[in-house]
């Protein structure tokens, strides 16, 4: 099998993240999908999608990101997993042979971060050409009890523990972008110390730290296993294409050189 590659699709793509209840965005939903079945990639492809307003309002009102709570637990896990179902239901109608997985079923936090995951159930569907489509979850925390999973966190997680080929964040804007907001075409670890206090969170409600906890999480993964990675804008049509495509746009990380 080739090595995989990982796409991560922003919650701010797929739902509107203005609204204070979940609302999602079908017709860019049905987009993506045709775009994915569409395209033709030599590479596997596991698929992870942000919880948007399905997520990050529940979060933030049972406080999650601080405390344990089995209400908000149950009631953000089943808010989160509609929108999967949505995602993967648009999926499976374009052609695209999607299956759920839900990071709460397989994952592990220890202290907000990933210390276990399942990842040989995502290797055989792989293997017979199935494409996982996971989410940003709540999940269970060996310390805290539990904890808030954001997507940017399983891509880089996924991406080292199956050598993605090809890693990829498309959010709601052109990639990282200066105090001028111009897009930073390029970050390595080094050009990052210089150019982080530009970087900031979400501008909507937010409980895992928007553009700044992307970039974190892929230059430490550039740095530490040397896979590269881009972010870009998967909310303009066509960009996923690009994307699995190899082009170049949004801001690519890389290791330095
Ligand atoms: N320097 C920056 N460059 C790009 N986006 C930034 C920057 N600083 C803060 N942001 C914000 O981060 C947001 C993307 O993160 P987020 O809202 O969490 O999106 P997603 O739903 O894709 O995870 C952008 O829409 C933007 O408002
Ligand atoms: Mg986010």
């Amino acid at each position: 099998m080739n090595n995989p590659v990982v796409l991560k699709i922003g919650g701010s793509v797929i739902t509107d993240r203005s609204s204070a209840v979940p609302k999602a965005l079908p017709d860019t939903i049905e987009r993506l999908a045709g775009e994915v079945a569409g395209t033709c990639v030599n590479n596997p492809l596991i698929l992870v999608h942000g919880a948007g307003s399905f997520g990050h309002p529940l979060a933030s009102q049972f406080k999650l990101t601080e405390q344990f709570d089995t209400k908000g637990l149950i009631e953000t896990h089943r808010s989160v997993k509609t929108l999967n179902a949505m995602v993967v239901d648009a999926f499976v109608s374009a052609g695209v042979p999607a299956v759920p997985v839900h990071p709460l079923s397989c994952a592990l936090l220890t202290q907000g971060r990933i210390s276990d995951m399942q990842t040989a159930p995502l290797r055989e569907m792989l293997n017979r050409g199935l494409i996982p489509v996971l989410h940003g979850d709540v999940a269970m925390d060996s310390v805290r009890g539990a904890g808030i999973l954001s997507g940017d966190q399983i891509v880089p997680y996924i991406a080292r523990k199956m050598g993605a080929e090809l890693v990829g964040i498309g959010s709601n804007i052109d990639g990282v972008l200066d105090s001028e907001g111009r897009n930073i075409p390029e970050i390595t670890p080094a050009i990052f110390d210089r150019i982080r206090k530009y970087i900031g969170g979400s501008s909507h409600t937010d409980v895992t730290g928007g553009m700044l906890s992307k970039v974190q999480e892929l230059v430490e993964l550039a740095d530490e296993s040397g896979i590269n990675s881009r972010i870009f804008d998967a909310s303009a049509a066509g960009n996923i294409i690009r994307f699995l495509q190899g082009e170049t746009m949004g801001t690519l990380i890389q290791k330095n050189k």
